[in-house]
């Protein structure tokens, strides 16, 4: 089970939850442009360019805000890589496991840095990109990971993401202007030294050639408990030590608690007797809305709950015995009709929903925690099911 990263509670706290409908995404971009301020400092003291991983979040209505701060965007491949280019702008980065010919000539048209995965991607694509004047480099596996789910873990021996750092020496270095890595997930500065550490025997010789280090995601940068001294002066001596452009390409930590998923309970069934609990149906399918909740696993927060109360196990209206969000305290047994609010639900969520069982997605409402404004700027309907069909 991965750990439910804390959030601060204070968040959300002045939404009136009446005038909100269910279910619904409520992103507060106040705590967006807070979390830029973060990013926008970082960038002032070290230089270091910061890409929106849009695998994390691709809300297309708020890139404008984004795009006043970050440099761009880091892609998954054709789609992203389009979608950035089109809406964001700035320098659209694409890396993915192994590219198809199919697609190649649009990902050069759309991307400036291309991240292959193995010498034979390299070699196969390196003159097509040499003669398009496309800027490209290779991810590199540190086989070092303080990441101990493995699912999360793309450092391991067995990982197929990326060359293991002891073969770099294979690779005909020509044209090839970048180092990517992505190794970490949810972590403080100490697991990015401890890996870069692991990198830097390796790379020492070859670093006069490139242009750019790509340190990939998984920096917890707008956690309050995130060393941002120490990652400035890591990433000023990166910069002296290595004179190529460092670069960042975070997810989560862009949207970092700017997201709740508002939901309502619908019925219960059970929990007439101590041995069965109450059981809540509510119109959040984790499947559908929040499929990391079965996925990772984890259990997500849900606002203001007690540590001790009336139990209900919440669940979702979906078909999958598994559709379970988790067990809750309440101060009092919710009555059907009320709502319910998970907390953290921007990233990994609007980009993953799905219509299992043909159950709609959620809204989407912009709200912004000083000025009150409140937009919706989706809804969902059976058109969106039927064309996807
Ligand atoms: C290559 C790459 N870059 C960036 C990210 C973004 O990571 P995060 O959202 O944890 O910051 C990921 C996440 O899986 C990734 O695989």
């Amino acid at each position: 089970m991965l750990q439910t990263v804390k959030v601060n509670k204070k968040y959300f706290t002045k939404l009136d939850l009446s005038k909100i409908p269910s279910p619904c995404y409520v992103i507060d971009t106040k705590v967006l442009e807070d979390n830029l301020k973060i990013f926008s400092q970082l960038k002032t003291d070290t230089n270091v360019k910061i890409l929106l991983a849009l695998k994390a979040f691709s809300l297309k209505n708020l890139f404008p805000i984004f795009s006043n701060v970050l440099d761009g965007v880091c892609a998954s491949g054709i789609n992203e890589a389009k979608l950035g280019k089109k809406y964001f702008g700035g320098l659209i980065s694409t890396y993915s496991p192994a590219f198809k010919d199919i697609e190649f000539d649009d990902i050069i048209k759309y991307s400036q840095h291309i991240t292959f995965n193995s010498i034979s991607q390299i070699n196969k694509y390196r003159n097509l990109c040499v003669n398009k004047n496309v800027n490209f480099g290779v991810r590199i596996n540190p086989l070092y990971s303080e990441v101990d789910i493995l699912k999360y873990n793309s450092s391991n021996l067995n990982s197929r993401l990326g060359i293991h750092i002891n073969q770099l020496d294979k690779l005909d270095f020509t044209d090839v202007k970048g180092i990517h890595f992505h190794s970490l997930c949810e972590q403080n500065f100490d697991a990015l030294e401890n890996t870069w550490n692991k990198i830097w025997p390796y790379l020492k010789n070859k670093v006069k050639k490139l242009e750019w280090i790509n340190l990939g995601g998984g920096h917890h940068i707008t956690r309050s408990d995130y060393n941002l001294n120490k990652l400035t002066n890591f990433l000023l001596e990166l910069k002296t030590k290595t004179n190529c452009q460092i670069i960042l390409e975070p997810g989560e930590a862009i949207v970092f608690q700017s997201g709740i998923l508002v939901g309502e309970i619908l019925d219960y069934i059970h929990g007439d007797n101590d041995k069965i609990p109450n059981i809540g149906i509510t119109d959040i399918s984790p499947v559908c809305h929040m499929p990391d909740v079965i996925e990772a696993p984890y259990r997500p927060l849900l606002m203001n709950e007690p540590t001790q109360g009336k139990k209900v196990l919440l669940g979702g209206p979906s078909c999958l015995a598994g559709d379970v969000i988790g067990e809750y305290n309440f101060l009092k047994k919710p009555n059907i009709g009320d709502k319910v609010v998970f907390l953290d639900q921007a990233h990994y969520t609007l980009v993953k929903t799905n219509f299992f069982n043909g159950i709609n997605h959620p809204k989407v409402i912009l709200w912004n925690s000083e000025s009150n404004d409140l937009k919706v700027i989706k809804s969902f309907d059976f058109k969106d099911f039927e064309t996807r069909n």
